[in-house]
């Protein structure tokens, strides 16, 4: 449906939710080697300076974060600011005590929800409904029938052989979509997208001069107790950021090379 959406989308002048934190279009950007500098200087930072990262300037990131590309459209994701110190202080803890976590001015615990694309989808026609131009009857169709028959798995994930056996069968005849059919199939789908988001927000932070780490070192049930987090969520990493201190950066960038990694086929 994208190339119908786009349309709506080009003839917009602006936003699309009414809000001007996200512009529409930005067609005529070409930056490569700045976008590469950037992308160099961004490194895993283990140890931050006391300084605290403006409101203002976490808040851009954070909607810079949500700018990702994401399945659908269904932003299937939480960013959690943790502030209240005692929490904080809880989920340090359950971070094994990483200096990247104590150090840091900012500590974001990112969420991928499984539980979220239904209401998502209503919001997306909403949001559709607001624009100057009719609802394609494409998106309608896609967020009103495609949508919950792709991704309804029923509790316990009860609709997963039936969907199964469904797929084998058409799927000898047609192109079906394979996945995801199960509440695991949903867990990764909602994680693909989050993990989007989590590299904007990183890039952007570092875009500011700040540092951040990544960090999936630590007990998810305590973080989740911490945080009072409820529902069918995982969360996907937790991001620390901040000034970089002197020495915070560990030891030199290692990768691989391209060939082990890059296929042609
Ligand atoms: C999903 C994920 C989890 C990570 N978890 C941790 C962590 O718990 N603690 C940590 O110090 N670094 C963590 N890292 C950072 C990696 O160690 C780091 O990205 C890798 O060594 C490459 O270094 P670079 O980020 O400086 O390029 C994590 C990175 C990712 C993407």
């Amino acid at each position: 449906m994208s190339g119908d959406q786009n349309n709506v989308f080009t003839k917009m002048d602006g936003t699309f939710d009414g809000n001007d934190r996200f512009q529409a279009e930005g067609g005529d950007y070409h930056n490569p080697e700045e976008f590469k500098k950037l992308i160099n200087a961004r490194r895993s930072v283990r140890r931050y300076t006391d300084e605290v990262i403006p409101d203002h300037i976490v808040n851009d990131c954070l909607d810079m974060a949500l700018l990702a590309p994401n399945s659908s459209n269904l932003q299937p994701w939480e960013f959690y600011r943790i502030k209240n110190k005692d929490v904080k202080a809880k989920i340090v803890h359950a971070c094994f005590s990483q200096s990247a976590a104590k150090t840091s001015s900012e500590l974001i615990v990112c969420v991928a929800r499984r539980d979220t694309w239904r209401a998502h989808s209503k919001q997306m026609l909403e949001e559709f409904a607001k624009l100057p131009v009719e609802t394609p009857a494409v998106a309608k169709t896609y967020y009103g029938k495609l949508v919950p028959f792709v991704y309804t798995v029923g509790p316990l994930s009860v609709l997963t052989p039936f969907k199964w056996l469904f797929n084998t069968i058409v799927g000898l005849f047609k192109v079906v979509p394979r996945d995801p059919i199960s509440a695991g199939g949903m867990n990764t789908w909602a994680v693909k997208s989050t993990a989007l988001a989590c590299e904007n927000l990183m890039l952007a932070f570092r875009a500011y001069g700040y540092d951040t780490c990544p960090m999936e070192g630590f007990d998810s049930w305590k973080v989740k107790s911490a945080m009072n987090l409820t529902g069918n969520c995982e969360i996907v990493m937790i991001i620390s950021a901040g000034r970089r201190a002197d020495g915070g950066v560990y030891g030199p960038r290692i990768r691989f090379s391209r060939e082990q990694f890059v296929k042609t086929i």
